[in-house]
């Protein structure tokens, strides 16, 4: 059956070792920061505080563990691929190798839920930032040019009466325009904003902690109850409320994957993938951790159901006015690499895409200068600065997060399958206890998708269906594996 036809390991690794016209630049530490880049950003500073506020109080905590751990499982998975198999497309190659065409395309139309939409989605987030911080300094701008002209309230398209997101509409067009500059530059001022980033996260943590040390009754009383009694209501406080929690702070995880799809610009991929993946991924664990403790300690949790909860926190806590201005500073760096590089990662599947016959040649071709993929940069961009200049962004996060989450059930199911079937290829990293750890990954990810709830479910799988008959149109008839066999 052609649909379920697998590409061998041997013609990809073949074809990971050959000049794609990509500029081989990153090294292991432009990884690391690259997965830290995509991962810190509006979940950390803005959905913690709610979700803690409206699902699992000061348990926040043990739903970051819960998430974390799905993450960590998944990411092993992700790092054993992206070393054997260094391709562009991620999770959409590696199931190419392990279950075929058909489901290959699936993950690759999945994967544009996460990397095109949340461009877009934290394009918004990093708009009202931006716009709150400068009128501090006097500077208004017309609330017509700083909010898209439609919403959706109640399943229904409502007007706005604004004209445009013109901030969110900017950053992505600066930040596409840096990537078809070079991935070496990106590289760069991905890392100026990653040190700014977690300098302030571990300023705020040290201040929470000395806060909490010197206020220890008022800790004691905001983490008590630690899990708030269940309201009846499903996923509100209690153990439902943990899990609805872990499913909505996903969010704040979604970004390690990313490092995956630099992998054919990495200098020595099969060392440092792992290491870039796994190591961003647990440091910001560590970092989101201790955030949600620290914070919900400073504040009762029921208060932090607002769209700058961090700052908030702080100022109720009596922090200085200028540390408030800097937590504003890090947020607008921190939402600007996640910007950049899922707007990288995006290029980099259709790119992959492209290479198979699944899309059309022209989303293969790389700048002769650049060596970058700078139409589907563009296009990229194109669409990003569209959806976030226009459209109304509210539902698209949890369509994210369950988009990521299929795709990494998808990569932990390969990692047992390609075990069974080639346990003989060679694999730079090994996941380890398999299939132990593939197994629970892929489990505490589908719980985690079970608690997304059912109209994100079926946005899913109307997506999924787009995406069927988009490939039976196109890419079924024109795939080079399907024309090399006819031959
Ligand atoms: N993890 C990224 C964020 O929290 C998507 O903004």
């Amino acid at each position: 059956m052609s649909l379920f036809q697998t590409k061998s390991i041997e013609s990809l690794q073949k074809e990971a070792a050959s000049d794609a016209g990509l500029r081989r630049s990153l090294s292991r530490m432009n990884l690391v920061s690259l997965g830290i880049g995509a991962i810190i950003g509006a979940g950390i500073f803005v959905l913690t505080g709610q979700a803690a506020a409206q699902y699992a109080g000061p348990a926040i905590a043990i739903s970051f563990v819960i998430s974390g751990f799905g993450c960590l499982f998944a990411g092993l998975c992700y790092a054993e691929f992206a070393a054997m198999i260094p391709i562009a497309g991620s999770a959409y190659t590696y199931s190419y190798a392990t279950l075929g065409e058909f489901f290959a395309w699936i993950i690759g139309w999945d994967l544009i839920l996460e990397y095109l939409f949340v461009s877009p989605t934290v394009a918004v987030g990093w708009s009202a930032h931006f716009v709150a911080f400068i009128k501090e300094f006097g500077l208004v701008l017309p609330e017509r040019l700083t909010l898209a002209p439609y919403d959706y309230v109640n399943d229904h398209l409502v007007s706005t009466g604004h004209l445009v997101n013109l901030p969110a509409v900017f950053i992505v067009c600066v930040l596409t325009v840096l990537l078809v500059i070079g991935i070496k530059e990106s590289a760069t001022f991905n890392n100026f904003m990653v040190v700014t980033k977690v300098s302030v996260l571990l300023g705020v943590i040290g201040f929470g902690l000395w806060y909490l040390f010197g206020h220890r009754d008022l800790a004691i009383q905001n983490w008590t109850p630690f899990i708030p009694k269940n309201t009846g209501v499903y996923g509100q406080y209690g153990w439902s409320g943990i899990f609805k929690g872990a499913a909505v702070i996903f969010f704040a995880y979604i970004g390690f994957d990313a490092v995956s799809t630099a992998a054919q610009e990495a200098k020595n991929p099969q060392k440092d993938m792992p290491i870039g993946i796994v190591g961003s991924l647990l440091l910001c664990t560590a970092i989101f951790i201790t955030i949600s403790v620290v914070l919900t300690g400073m504040s009762k949790y029921t208060t932090l159901n607002n769209g700058a909860p961090v700052v908030n926190a702080l100022i109720a806590a009596g922090a200085p006015g200028w540390l408030r201005y800097i937590v504003e500073i890090a947020a607008i760096a921190g939402l600007s690499s996640v910007i950049l590089v899922m707007l990288m990662g995006q290029p980099r599947i259709f790119f992959s895409m492209a290479n198979d016959g699944l899309l059309p040649p022209v989303f293969a071709k790389v700048h002769p200068k650049f060596k970058t993929p700078y139409v589907t940069t563009i296009l990229t961009g194109a669409v990003s600065a569209v959806l976030a200049g226009f459209m109304p962004l509210s539902i698209l996060g949890e369509m994210v997060s369950i988009g990521t989450l299929f795709a990494f059930v998808i990569v932990c199911i390969s990692i047992v399958v390609l075990r069974k079937t080639q346990p003989d290829v060679s694999r730079p990293f090994r996941t380890p206890w398999v299939p132990i750890i593939p197994i629970l990954g892929a489990g505490i990810c589908f719980v985690q998708m079970y608690s997304l709830g059912a109209p994100t479910w079926w946005r899913l799988i109307i997506w999924l269906i787009i995406g069927m008959l988009i490939y039976f149109g196109y890419g079924r008839s024109r795939s080079k594996l399907t024309l090399a066999k006819g031959k």
